[in-house]
C-alpha cells in the first residue's frame, strides 16, 4: 500500500468546520487526524499541546469534553487559540452584533482621514492604496469601538473576522503548500469591504454560538523548559511541532500580526521566529550561525546526519548542518521537559514531517524515536500519515511513545499497519 498525499489530512479539511475555520493556516494540522488520535480516549484525559498554534488539539478537545492545555510561543496564536476554545454567550454575542453596526457607521465617516496602516514590507503587493484607505478605517473604527485586540473578550471574535477581511480582500494566493501572490491586486470599495465583513462577522459569530462542553486554555509557554500549569500531570500530548524544512511559521502569520499590533518591525518577526524551534525567518538565521549546542548529549545518529550534510561541501553546508542539529537539539530539550508534566503511562503523537538538505535524508521520526528512547520513553514507533508533495521521499509521520509503562501504544487511524509500515517500501 502506498502513502497518498490525503488532502483531508492537511489544513484544507478544516476549512468548513466552524470555528476551525475562522483562519487558513498551512501548517495547521487537520481536525480528522486529531478526531482519529483522540477517539476513545476517556472523558479524563487530559491533554498536552506543547505546540499548538492555530489550537486545533484544544478546540477538539472542547468540542468532545476533553480538557486540554496548549502552549505556543506566538503571542498572536495564544490570544487566537484562547478565542476559538472559549464560550461566548448569547448577550455577549447580541452586544458584539450592535459594537459592530457602530463601527460601520464610523468607518465611513473616517474613510478620508489619515489612519494608521501597518509597516509591512511591500504593503502594495498586498492592498492596493484605496483598498488599504479602507481597511485602515476599519482598523481605526474598531478600535475605537472595543479597543486593540489584546483582551480575552468577545471583541475578539470582531478582530478574527478583521483578519480574515484582510486575507480576503488581499492578492495572498494559497494556491499550494504556502502562500504566494496574485499577479494583480484587486480594488475594493467600501461598501463591498462592509458586505465582506458583515459576512464573515455572521459565519463566525454562528460558529461561536455553539456551545463548548469542554474546558481548554492556551499559554505562553516556551516547550523547551519545565512548566506546571495547575499542577496538572497530562495523559496524552497531541501535536504538531514545527518541522525541520526552514519554513517559518511566522510567514503567512504576518498579515494578520501586523494589522492586529503583535508585530511591529521585521524585526520583531526574526527576534519571535528565533524563540520557535526550527525557525529562520530574518534575524533568526544570521543568529544561527554564531549558535553553539549546550553540550547536552544527542543520539549519535544526529551526529552522522548533520556531518552528511557538512560533507557535501555545499556553499550553505555549515549553516544547514546547524540548522538540522539545533531542530533536534530544541526538540530533545522539549522531551526532556516533557517528562515532568506527564503522568505514567502518558501517550504522545507527535505528527511531523521528514526532509532532505542537498540530498541527505533527514529522518525526522527515526531522529525523534531515538531521542524519546534515550531519554526513558518506551512503545517508541511511528506510522506514516501522509505524502507531502510529489518529492517521492518527503512523508508526514505520526510518531508515538508512552512515558515509563510496558502497555503498547500505537494510534489506531490512517489504514497503515505497522507491518505495512515496516516494509517501508517506499524508501
Ligand atoms: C506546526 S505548528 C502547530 C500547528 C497546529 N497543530 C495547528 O493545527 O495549528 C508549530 C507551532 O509551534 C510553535 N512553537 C515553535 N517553537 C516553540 C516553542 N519553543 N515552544 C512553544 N511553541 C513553539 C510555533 O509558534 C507554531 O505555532
Amino acid at each position: 500500500m502506498k502513502a497518498t498525499q490525503r488532502s483531508d489530512y492537511t489544513f484544507k479539511y478544516n476549512k468548513k468546520l466552524g470555528r476551525h475555520g475562522w483562519l487558513r493556516l498551512t501548517p495547521a494540522y487537520s481536525v480528522k487526524l486529531v478526531k482519529e488520535i483522540t477517539d476513545n480516549i476517556p472523558d479524563d484525559s487530559f491533554i498536552l499541546d506543547p505546540f499548538s498554534g492555530t489550537a486545533t488539539t484544544g478546540l477538539v478537545a472542547v468540542e468532545h469534553r476533553l480538557s486540554a492545555h496548549c502552549f505556543d510561543i506566538n503571542p498572536f496564536l495564544i490570544w487566537f487559540g484562547n478565542a476559538k476554545c472559549r464560550n461566548y454567550s448569547k448577550s455577549e454575542l447580541r452586544k458584539l452584533k450592535s459594537g459592530i453596526e457602530n463601527t460601520l457607521t464610523e468607518c465611513k465617516m473616517i474613510v478620508n482621514k489619515d489612519n494608521w496602516v501597518p509597516k509591512i514590507h511591500n504593503i502594495n503587493r498586498w492592498w492596493c492604496e484605496h483598498t488599504l484607505k479602507v481597511l485602515a478605517a476599519l482598523r481605526q473604527a474598531l478600535v475605537n469601538q472595543f479597543g486593540e485586540p489584546k483582551k480575552d473578550n468577545v471583541s475578539a471574535l470582531a478582530w478574527v473576522a478583521f483578519c480574515r477581511l484582510i486575507i480576503e480582500t488581499s492578492s495572498a494566493a494559497f494556491n499550494h503548500v504556502s502562500m504566494s501572490f496574485h499577479d494583480e491586486v484587486t480594488t475594493f470599495e467600501i461598501e463591498q469591504v462592509e458586505y465582506l465583513y458583515l459576512e464573515i462577522v455572521n459565519v463566525i459569530i454562528q460558529s461561536a454560538s455553539e456551545e463548548l462542553m469542554g474546558l481548554a486554555s492556551v499559554h505562553f509557554v516556551d516547550s523547551r523548559e519545565p512548566v506546571f500549569i495547575d499542577d496538572v500531570r497530562y495523559s496524552h500530548v497531541i501535536t504538531s511541532p514545527p518541522y525541520p524544512n526552514r519554513m517559518s511559521y511566522i510567514r503567512e502569520l504576518r498579515p494578520y500580526m501586523y494589522w492586529t499590533k503583535f508585530l511591529d518591525t521585521a524585526r520583531d518577526a526574526g527576534e519571535l521566529d528565533w524563540k520557535a524551534i526550527g525557525g529562520t525567518w530574518g534575524i533568526a538565521t544570521s543568529r544561527l550561525q554564531d549558535w553553539e549546542s549546550n553540550g547536552i548529549e544527542l543520539p549519535e545518529t544526529l551526529r552522522r546526519v548533520v556531518t552528511k550534510i557538512l560533507e557535501t561541501n555545499e556553499k550553505n553546508a555549515l549553516l544547514m548542518a546547524k540548522y538540522v542539529w539545533k531542530y533536534f537539539h530544541d526538540m530533545h530539550l522539549h522531551f526532556h521537559s516533557l517528562r515532568n508534566s506527564l503522568k505514567k503511562g502518558a501517550m504522545l503523537s507527535y505528527i511531523v514531517g521528514n526532509s532532505s538538505f542537498y540530498g541527505i535524508q533527514v529522518h525526522t521520526e527515526k531522529l525523534l524515536e531515538d531521542s524519546l528512547r534515550s531519554l526513558g520513553f518506551t512503545n517508541i514507533g511511528s506510522k506514516v500519515v501522509r505524502k507531502r508533495n510529489s518529492k517521492k521521499e518527503l512523508f508526514e509521520f505520526c510518531i508515538y511513545a508512552t512515558w515509563k509503562e510496558t502497555r503498547k501504544y500505537e494510534p489506531v487511524f490512517l489504514g497503515v499497519n505497522s507491518a505495512q509500515w515496516e516494509q517501508r517500501s517506499l524508501f
